[in-house]
C-alpha cells in the first residue's frame, strides 16, 4: 500500500525534484521497495542527510538514499507544472513564457541575443516542428524559422497543404547561438524543459524534429541522421506526466533541417519522403499540383 507523505516531507521531496530538474535530471527510478519497514521518520532523516550541496554531484550511494520508493505517484504529484492546472493552451503557454523570463539560465544569454524566441503557431497544433535554435533574423523578429531557413519551412509547410498558422514551430534553445554556433548540449539540456512543456500543452499527434540536434535532444539518443529518419518514434515529453488522459505522447519524425537542404537541395526529395510518412499519420492528402 502506497503511503501518505506529510506536508513537510512532500515539500522538501518537492524542493529535492526542482532541484534536479533545475539540473537537467528529469528521470527518476523508483526501485522495489525494500521493505515496508522504511519509516516515515527515517526517510525524513535520509532527505536531510543526503541534501546536496549546489554543484555537488549526486554519488551512487546518494541515489540509492533517495527516497522515491515511499508513495506510488509521487512523481505525478511533483511534476505537475502549474501550467497543467489551466485548460486554456494559450494561458498555460504564457504561464511558461512568463516562467521562463528573461532567462539567464546557460550562457547563450550574455553572448548577443537579442531577445528569448519562444514559439509560434496554433497552440493546439496537431503538428509540430522543432528546429535547432534561432538565427539573426529570427533573433530580430523574435520568432523562429522566419529567414531564408524559415522561408523553406514555410514551402514545405505549404506542400503538405497546411498553412503555417496551423502548426507550431519551436527550437530547442530559445537564444541565438553567437555566429550561428550549434547550441551546446548543456545549453539543449538546459533551455529544452521549457520545450517539453510547451509540448505537453500543445499535445501534438506527431513532431517533425528538422535536423540532428533537434532529433537527439528530443529524443535523447545519438545516431546519425541516416539511422534517424524513415520511421516514427513514439515521443513523451521528459520530465512531464500527461495531465490528460487522451494525451499519452504523440509520434515523432526525424527530417533534414532546412537550412541543410538551402545547402544541399538534392535531399529536398528524402525530405519530402519524411513529410509524406507524417502526412499518411495525421491522414492528411497533399493538395493537388496546379496543371
Ligand atoms: N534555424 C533553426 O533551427 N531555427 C530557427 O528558428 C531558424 C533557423
Amino acid at each position: 500500500m502506497p503511503r501518505t507523505l506529510g506536508p513537510e516531507l512532500r515539500l522538501a521531496l518537492a524542493a529535492r525534484i526542482r532541484y534536479y530538474n533545475e539540473m537537467g535530471i528529469y528521470d527518476f527510478y523508483r526501485r522495489p521497495s525494500p521493505a515496508p519497514s522504511l519509516a516515515l521518520d527515517e526517510a525524513e532523516i535520509a532527505i536531510s542527510e543526503h541534501t546536496l550541496a549546489p554543484g555537488e554531484e549526486m554519488s551512487p550511494r546518494k541515489a540509492t538514499a533517495a527516497p522515491v520508493a515511499i508513495e506510488e505517484n509521487i512523481f505525478e504529484v511533483i511534476a505537475l507544472k502549474p501550467e497543467q492546472t489551466v485548460s486554456d493552451p494559450v494561458k498555460a503557454l504564457t504561464i511558461i513564457r512568463e516562467d521562463l523570463g528573461d532567462c539567464t539560465r546557460c550562457v547563450l544569454h550574455k553572448q548577443g541575443r537579442k531577445q528569448i524566441v519562444f514559439g509560434v503557431g496554433n497552440p493546439k497544433a496537431e503538428l509540430m516542428f522543432v528546429g535547432e535554435g534561432p538565427g539573426a533574423d529570427e533573433d530580430a523578429q523574435g520568432e523562429p524559422f522566419v529567414g531564408r531557413a524559415g522561408q523553406l519551412l514555410n514551402n514545405m509547410i505549404k506542400a503538405m497543404g497546411i498553412e503555417r498558422k496551423d502548426v507550431y514551430i519551436a527550437n530547442i534553445v530559445k537564444c541565438r547561438p553567437p555566429g550561428n554556433r550549434t547550441p551546446e548540449r548543456e545549453e539543449c539540456a538546459t533551455c529544452s524543459p521549457f520545450l517539453m512543456r510547451q509540448i505537453a500543452v500543445i499535445k501534438p499527434k506527431v513532431i517533425v524534429a528538422l535536423g540532428a540536434v533537434a532529433a537527439k535532444t528530443l529524443l535523447a539518443m545519438s545516431a546519425s541522421m541516416m539511422q534517424l529518419r524513415g520511421r516514427f518514434y513514439d515521443f513523451r515529453p521528459a520530465g512531464m506526466r500527461s495531465n490528460d488522459p487522451h494525451w499519452d505522447g504523440c509520434k515523432l519524425a526525424v527530417t533534414y533541417h532546412p537550412a541543410f537542404l538551402l545547402r544541399d537541395p538534392r535531399q529536398k526529395g528524402e525530405a519530402w519522403k519524411d513529410l509524406q510518412m507524417v502526412m499518411k499519420e495525421l491522414g492528411m492528402k497533399a493538395p493537388k499540383a496546379n496543371t
